[in-house]
């Protein structure tokens, strides 16, 4: 009688550490989409930046602001300006108007992973 309770809590045991994984399972799958960069463009970019026949998901937008398929390609832009220039505009384009700053509204490692990406724009 006593083997079985034993086996039954045992089994419980298991179901709940089953679950609990289960559940660090998929906030690691949101942190992962979190550091998706096409997510991240999607969310905060494609609304300006996404051109004509792009996916951008519901808040595809005009073309209103550059276009940045080639971008790693133009020169001097590499991660590190792509970090100044998601953080704050102005940092790196003294006439920058319509563009917001993103500091404060992403995490540092959102910037870069967006950053990294720009730069594979080739
Ligand atoms: C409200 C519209 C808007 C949003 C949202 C926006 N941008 Fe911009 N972006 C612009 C405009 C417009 C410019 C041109 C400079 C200006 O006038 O502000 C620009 C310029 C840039 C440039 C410089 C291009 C170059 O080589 O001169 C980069 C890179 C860029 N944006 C990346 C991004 C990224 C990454 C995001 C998302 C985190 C983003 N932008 C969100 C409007 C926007």
């Amino acid at each position: 009688m006593f083997d079985r309770c034993w086996l039954g809590i045992l089994a419980l045991a298991g179901l709940l550490s089953m679950l609990a994984g289960c559940g660090s399972g998929k906030s690691g799958g949101d942190r992962a989409a979190i550091g998706d960069p096409k997510v991240l463009y999607n969310t905060h970019c494609s609304k300006c930046h996404a051109q004509a026949g792009e996916s951008g998901g519901p808040k595809l937008g005009s073309s209103k602001a550059p276009d940045l398929t080639h971008i790693g390609s133009k020169p001097g832009r590499d991660v590190e300006w792509f970090v100044k220039v998601i953080r704050d505009p102005n940092n790196v384009l003294p006439n920058a108007k319509l563009m917001p700053k993103f500091e404060g509204t992403l995490k540092d490692e959102e910037i870069h992973t967006l950053a990294e990406y720009l730069a594979g724009l080739k």
